[in-house]
């Protein structure tokens, strides 16, 4: 069969959305067939039953690379190879590196990437290595992998591919598109984990995007920072959801008001204490209606269990830190009751086993290797 036969084929969110993204779509597109997630509707989990919230996760860790990054990084590996570049660099907390080598191997391009020594998860060193990056540990933290390669790209021919480069924005935000897609309105509230800020900014780029064109939004100068953000101000609009914002209590900089030299979290994805998208967050949550908040490391592990245990979904303890947030806010009521929510998990769980085993709650039991022993097994463990 050939490929008209199957034309209807999904291939990549830039194919998808290529209208609304800024690639020549007659130039080379590097892509996995990133985007296109499920939206899984949470059913089993109480205080949402109570609360007639409608909950839904947008499971990103099933991606190609297991994070949303993938959806930023097509695009901008796709656009610097279409503009001749021989090399990408990133500093990452393990998914962005995980990714950016992915894709440089796809492109054929080198892929360098600065990593915290001792503190990525181990399937993303994994996939950094498999891939073929050159993988460089760094004595520090993500926070100073990022202003090395800031300093760096300056002296070399490398194209940086964390979310400071606008072309990862891009690809992001059509998380958002693809929600509102399948839902057929935005939720009313959108729950994420915030590192360095850019998925979240990214999100609401999508949104304001699509709310613009139902001709529900007016441009309007921005009068919420000192102009550092890089929207378009609308006015406001009931079309898109409040932005909220959830960060793990150790690196919690928008909370604290000021950037944090020494984060510390079990969710290392997101240990981060200097986020470089700082002014576009603070609009999102402004002009949203939304705001920020923290999760101990002990609320994260107990929402990545949950959702585990009660829906089948294994995201990493990042990732979590979403719905942690999320069913605070539902039961204390900042969340209101019969509210639609979607919270997304950045990442699958996978990405770190290690976390994942030591707190699991299910027993390992070992035995000998015949028919009773087995049967006992069962016997003594049926519900
Ligand atoms: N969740 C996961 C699983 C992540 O890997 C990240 C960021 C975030 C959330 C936060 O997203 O930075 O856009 O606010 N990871 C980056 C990395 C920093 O290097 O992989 P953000």
């Amino acid at each position: 069969m050939n490929e008209s036969v199957t034309s209807t084929r999904y291939t990549g969110l830039i194919k998808n959305y290529l209208n609304r993204l800024p690639i020549d779509p007659n130039g080379k597109i590097i892509s996995l067939g990133e985007g296109h997630t499920p939206l899984i509707q949470c059913n089993n989990i109480n205080i949402v039953q109570e609360k007639n919230i409608k909950l839904y996760v947008k499971f990103e860790g099933l991606n190609p690379t297991g994070s949303f990054k993938d959806r930023g990084m097509t695009v901008a590996v796709t656009k610097a190879v279409q503009e001749g570049s021989k090399a990408i660099i990133c500093a990452s907390t393990g998914n962005t590196s995980a990714s950016a080598a992915a894709y440089a191997s796809r492109a054929g391009i080198a892929a360098f990437v600065l990593i915290p020594d001792g503190k990525i998860a181990m399937g993303k060193l994994a996939q950094a290595m498999i891939h073929g990056a050159v993988v460089i540990q760094i004595r520090g933290n993500f926070d100073d992998g990022m202003r090395l390669v800031k300093e760096v790209a300056q002296h070399a021919p490398v194209d940086i591919v964390n979310s400071i480069n606008p072309y990862r924005l891009q690809g992001q935000k059509t998380a958002s598109f693809e929600i509102v897609d399948e839902l057929g309105h935005a939720p009313d509230f959108h729950c994420l984990p915030v590192g360095n800020a850019g998925n979240i900014t990214a999100h609401w780029i999508g949104y304001t995007e699509y709310a613009s064109e139902n001709g529900a939004l007016q441009t309007q100068a921005c009068n919420l920072c000192a102009g550092n953000c890089n929207f378009n101000h609308v006015a406001k609009s009931s079309s898109r959801p409040k932005m909220l914002g959830y960060q793990a209590a150790g690196s919690a900089p928008f909370l604290r008001g000021a950037m944090v030299d020494n984060p510390e979290t079990v969710a290392t994805a997101i240990r981060i204490g200097h986020p470089q998208s700082w002014d576009n967050a603070w609009c999102v949550s402004k002009e949203s209606g939304g705001w920020f908040d923290e999760c101990t490391d002990e609320e994260i592990l107990a929402a990545q269990r949950l959702l585990a245990n009660e829906e089948g979904v294994f995201c990493e303890p990042a990732s979590a830190t979403s719905v942690a947030g999320a069913l605070r806010d539902v039961e204390n009521g900042k969340i209101p009751a019969g509210s639609s929510v979607v919270c997304t998990l950045t990442g699958h769980g996978l990405k770190d086993p290690d976390t994942a085993i030591k707190q699991a709650t299910s027993k390992m039991i070992t035995i000998d290797a015949n028919l009773d022993d087995v049967k006992n097994a069962i016997l003594s463990n049926m519900p």
